[in-house]
C-alpha cells in the first residue's frame, strides 16, 4: 500500500484555499469514497490571521491550527511528512528552513525565494537534509501550455529560436481581505513588484521552449502609482539557442497571457485558451516564391480567468509527489526556480543601472554548477 503524505499548511490565504486545499479536499473526499487510493492528508494549518485559521478550521474539519509555523512545526512534530507554504514571498525561505531543518518535504509557491542568497540555502538544505524542495511552477501544468509542448515534441515548427511572453493584468492581484489584501505593493512582504510576482511563471516557461537557460538579460521598470513596488516590467533574455523578450503589466486594459513561440518551420501563438500554429508549407519553401503558411487553430480550455489555477494543482501534487517516491531532494524544478530568483534579482540590478545587459552566472558556483547539470537534461 502507497503511503499517505501528511502534510502541514503554512498561510492559509487565496491560493491555498482556493488553489491547493480545494484540490486535496477533492483528493480527500474522493479516496474516502473509495475511488482513489488515499495519498495526501492535511493535518495541521499554520496562519497569523485568526479569521483563516477559523475558515480553515471549517473547511478541514479535524484540521488542528496555529497562530505560528515554529509553534506547529515543533507541536507536529513526527506527525507530517511535507509543508505547503503559501505566505508572501518574504517569508518563503525561513518557513522552508524551519520545515527542511526538522526533515521535511516542502511544496513552496512561487517565487522560491525573494533573494539569490536566500533560494542557494533553500537548495543546499534541501540536499543536506535529503528532503525534497519542490516549486510551485504551476504554469508548465496548465493544458494550452501542455499542448504547446506537443506541437514543439512533434517537430511542427522546428528549433524554437525566438520567444515572446506578455502577461497583461488590469492590477495587482489581491490577497485575502482578513490579511493585508495589497501585500504585493509592499516590498517588505513581496520582495518586489510584478517581476517578483510573475517573472518565475515566465521566465520557466521561456526555458522549457528555448531548451537552455539564459545568460545575460536586461531590463526597464517603471511603477506608475504610489507604491514601492513596480508595477511594469520589461525585459530581454539572451539563450545560447536564441532570445527571449518579455513585457509583464499590472497597468493592462484587460487579464490576458499572449506567447509567441518561433521556430525555423513556424510559429505558435498563445492567447489564454487559444492556439494558433503557423506551419510553413513545403510547396512555398522549395518553390523559393514568397513563404507561405498553413494556420491551424485550436482551443485549449485552459480556466486562465480562475487565479486559483486549481486545475493544474492535481498534475503538479503527482510530480511532487513523484520526486518524494525517487528521493530526487532536488530537481529540475527547484535548479529551475533558483535561476527564476536569480533572474529576477538580476533584472532588479538592471533597471537600477540604466537597463545594462547584465551577464548571469558567471561569478556564481552555485549557479553555474545548476546551469551545467541542467544542460545535461535539456
Ligand atoms: N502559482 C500561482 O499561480 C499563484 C497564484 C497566487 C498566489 N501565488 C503565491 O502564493 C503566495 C500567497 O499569495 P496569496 O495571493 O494567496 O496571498 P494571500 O494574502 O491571499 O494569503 C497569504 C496568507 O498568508 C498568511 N500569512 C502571512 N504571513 C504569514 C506568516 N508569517 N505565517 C503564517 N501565515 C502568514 C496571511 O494571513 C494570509 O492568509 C505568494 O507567494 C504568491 O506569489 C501563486
Amino acid at each position: 500500500m502507497k503511503k499517505t503524505l501528511r502534510g502541514a499548511i503554512v498561510g492559509y490565504g487565496f491560493i491555498m484555499e482556493k488553489g491547493h486545499v480545494a484540490a486535496y479536499r477533492e483528493r480527500m473526499a474522493a479516496s474516502r469514497s473509495g475511488v482513489r487510493e488515499a495519498d495526501v492528508e492535511i493535518v495541521a494549518v499554520a496562519d497569523i490571521s485568526p479569521r483563516r485559521r477559523e475558515l480553515a478550521a471549517t473547511q478541514l474539519p479535524g484540521v488542528r491550527v496555529y497562530a505560528d509555523y515554529l509553534t506547529m512545526l515543533d507541536a507536529e512534530a513526527g506527525k507530517l511528512d511535507f509543508v505547503d507554504i503559501a505566505t508572501p514571498p518574504a517569508e518563503h525561505a525561513n518557513v522552508a528552513r524551519a520545515a527542511l531543518s526538522r526533515h521535511l518535504h516542502v511544496l513552496c509557491e512561487k517565487p522560491l525565494a525573494t533573494t539569490i542568497a536566500d533560494a542557494r540555502d533553500m537548495l543546499d538544505m534541501a540536499r543536506s537534509s535529503a528532503r525534497v524542495l519542490y516549486p510551485c511552477h504551476n504554469y508548465k501544468h496548465a493544458p494550452v501550455v501542455q499542448a504547446v509542448r506537443k506541437v514543439i515534441a512533434a517537430g511542427d515548427i522546428g528549433r524554437v529560436h525566438l520567444v515572446t511572453l506578455q502577461t497583461f493584468r488590469n492590477t495587482h492581484a489581491r490577497g485575502v481581505a482578513e490579511w493585508r489584501p495589497d501585500w504585493r505593493r509592499e516590498q517588505r512582504y513581496s520582495g518586489g513588484g510584478i517581476a517578483m510576482d510573475h517573472g518565475s511563471h515566465t521566465f520557466y516557461l521561456a526555458f522549457e521552449w528555448l531548451r537552455a537557460y539564459p545568460t545575460a538579460i536586461s531590463a526597464r521598470m517603471s511603477t506608475m502609482g504610489a507604491f514601492d513596488t513596480e508595477d511594469d516590467l520589461s525585459c530581454s533574455l539572451r539563450f545560447p539557442t536564441g532570445v527571449a523578450s518579455a513585457h509583464l503589466s499590472w497597468q493592462a486594459g484587460v487579464r490576458k497571457v499572449l506567447y509567441t513561440i518561433h521556430g525555423e518551420r513556424g510559429a505558435i501563438r498563445v492567447e489564454d485558451d487559444n492556439i494558433e500554429v503557423a506551419r510553413l508549407s513545403v510547396d512555398g519553401e522549395a518553390a523559393g516564391a514568397q513563404s507561405q503558411w498553413k494556420f491551424e487553430r485550436i482551443d485549449v480550455p485552459s480556466d486562465w480567468m480562475d487565479s486559483s489555477h486549481v486545475t493544474w494543482f492535481n498534475s503538479l501534487f503527482d510530480d511532487f509527489k513523484r520526486q518524494i517516491a525517487k528521493g530526487e531532494w532536488v530537481g529540475r524544478e527547484a535548479e529551475e526556480a533558483f535561476l527564476c530568483v536569480q533572474l529576477i534579482q538580476t533584472a532588479y540590478e538592471s533597471a537600477k543601472a540604466g537597463s545594462r545587459e547584465l551577464p548571469l552566472g558567471e561569478a556564481d558556483a552555485e549557479s553555474s554548477s545548476v546551469r551545467r547539470k541542467l544542460r545535461l537534461q535539456c
